[in-house]
């Protein structure tokens, strides 16, 4: 895999296509957590400073296919404007009926935004004319997106076979400080899996459960492992036809000597902005919805946490963005917090919304590793090849 730094020289004047990972949370069209985007900034820099002209790929949410105005990037493109005080020009035109010659015409363009790629199911499909247009914007390709390189999707693989392509500033450290910690790995190791992409994650648990002692489910995670106990889990979000898989974790991890925990009490609501009650997970009615983790869990969490050397988090505990929801991913930043104030534990976060909640805890800077990825952080710690970085070497 060769990097982006390691041809700093060629790219003067050079029209590169960069793939990001700008997948924000919006509130009406607001950026709420800018951590991936900060984290691009010194590969935009780099760039800028070496005179390469820049188109900037990337996708926000799941629109599957459809233009979904409220998923445009073009708030996303405001957002980095202001951030990098630059004028990056935003691209609404459909990518189908985009030529090259179109591209950098005007004189101040050289940094441009394409709109969300994943308005074309091509994208999801790692459709080939897709790839090879998108290849034919520019003379180099960057990845630097490294939470969504276990996508197999065209701007992530496909597109490295038809233009050279190379690994960015932010990947790469990913990547290297992640290697780091699976390779020094100190026990007893506590995964604390959580938030609301089950069908990501489900998959992935099996490969973890050979690797670490404890396994800790939260947040919509645990429904599915709550439903398979025989629970009332009322309303609340849970992946469909994963018994087989979820059964298979109970004797994996049996066999394996992993510990699996879930919860055994939580917050609920009738509705997500709703009044909150804490109930026993016998307790929960049909029209219950699960937003949080309870006091007990949170007890036996923290006990855990308390007797564990390394702790890899990704997915919150609730939906910590209500404030009658984040007790439980509080109090698990919390402990982890505690412990790795006194240099008792080594503690890595992952994913979009877990770092988010640390930063709106303001308790981000004790984690020794912070990952932008979250699906993509668990493929890597099950010792997957990710497509985007296969794509790559
Ligand atoms: C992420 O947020 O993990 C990446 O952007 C990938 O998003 P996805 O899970 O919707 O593919």
């Amino acid at each position: 895999m060769k990097s982006v730094e390691s041809i700093a020289k060629n790219l003067k004047n050079k029209k590169i296509i960069l793939r990001l990972d700008l997948n924000v949370p919006l509130n009406n069209q607001i950026v709420t957590d800018s951590n991936r985007i900060d984290k691009i900034i010194p590969t935009l820099e780099f760039l800028i400073n070496n005179n390469a002209k820049i188109l900037i790929l990337s996708h926000v949410g799941r629109p599957k296919g459809k233009i979904i105005k409220e998923l445009s990037m073009e708030p996303i493109c405001k957002y980095l404007n202001e951030k990098l005080n630059q004028n990056i020009h935003f691209i609404k035109t459909d990518i189908n009926n985009l030529k090259k010659q179109d591209l950098f015409d005007g004189k101040n363009d050289s940094i441009l935004m394409l709109e969300n790629l994943r308005f074309y199911d091509a994208e999801e499909k790692n459709n080939e004319e897709f790839a090879k247009t998108l290849a034919s914007f520019g003379d180099l390709y960057v990845n630097d997106a490294f939470s969504c390189s276990h996508r197999e999707h065209a701007s992530v693989s496909k597109i490295t076979k038809y233009v050279p392509s190379y690994a960015g500033i932010q990947l790469m450290s990913e990547i290297t400080a992640l290697k780091k910690i699976t390779n020094n790995i100190i026990r007893p190791i506590t995964c604390i899996i959580g938030g609301s992409k089950i069908s990501t994650k489900i998959n992935v648990i099996k490969n973890l459960i050979t690797k670490f002692d404890n396994l800790i489910f939260v947040g919509g995670m645990a429904n599915n492992i709550l439903k398979n106990r025989n629970y009332q889990i009322g309303k609340s979000i849970f992946e469909v036809n994963c018994e087989d898989i979820v059964e298979n974790i109970f004797t994996l991890s049996k066999k394996e000597n992993c510990n699996l925990i879930y919860p055994v009490d939580v917050s609920v609501s009738k509705e997500i902005n709703g009044n909150v009650s804490v109930k026993k997970v016998n307790e929960i009615l049909k029209d219950d919805l699960i937003l949080d983790i309870g006091p007990e869990t949170v007890k036996i969490l923290s006990k855990t946490i308390e007797e564990s050397k390394t702790v890899l988090w990704n997915g919150p505990a609730g939906y910590f963005e209500n404030k009658n929801f984040q007790y439980g991913s509080l109090e698990i930043a919390k402990k982890i917090a505690e412990r790795n104030r006194k240099n008792e534990i080594y503690s890595v976060a992952g994913g979009g919304d877990t770092v988010a909640a640390l930063n709106k805890f303001g308790l981000t800077k004790y984690f020794n590793f912070v990952s932008t990825a979250g699906g993509a952080f668990l493929e890597f710690l099950e010792g997957k090849k990710l497509p985007g970085i296969k794509a790559l070497e």
